[in-house]
């Protein structure tokens, strides 16, 4: 159950649009800010608020990488394996990543600090092999750019 001010704030979003269902994916980053993950009682109150089914509230929360399930580490890892990327090393860029931090994709380390996730093109094949850092690209990775992104959020 969303707050008196959780809601005013979410009014200040769906007002911007001719059909408040219309705003799901800004509401949805916006109630994520807060606790940094969608739970699964925010898709309730989040479907209740916008009076559509909670079932495609899952489903959008589902599909979009930016939307969190999973509490993501401070320093969150997207790495594109989509073709331009995985052409230009992804899959080692992913295994470099892995072997640092002795996470795998969907896993956060211990303390919190990172978090790894393979995902799909990011528009940004130009930079191949590339990722998305928190809300950051960061392009022509290589061991040194991994080590030092590590390093300076550590
Ligand atoms: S294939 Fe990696 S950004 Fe497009």
């Amino acid at each position: 159950m969303f707050t008196t001010d959780e809601i005013q704030k979410l009014d200040k979003i769906t007002h911007k649009y001719d059909r408040k269902q219309a705003a799901l994916l800004p509401v949805l980053h916006c109630v994520q800010e807060k606790d940094g993950l969608i739970t699964p009682q925010a898709e309730k109150d989040v479907a209740e608020y916008l009076g559509i089914p909670v079932v495609h509230v899952h489903e959008v929360v589902c599909f979009y990488h930016l939307l969190h399930q999973k509490k993501p580490g401070k320093c969150h890892f997207s790495v594109c394996q989509t073709t331009a990327c995985a052409l230009r090393g992804a899959e080692d860029i992913i295994g470099y990543i892995r072997q640092k931090l002795n996470i795998s994709p969907g896993e956060t380390t211990p303390d919190g600090k990172f978090s790894l996730e393979a995902v799909e093109c990011l528009g940004a094949c130009e930079i191949a092999p590339m990722m998305q850092c928190n809300n950051e690209y960061k392009g022509f990775l290589d061991k040194k750019t991994i080590d030092a992104l590590i390093e300076g959020n550590s």
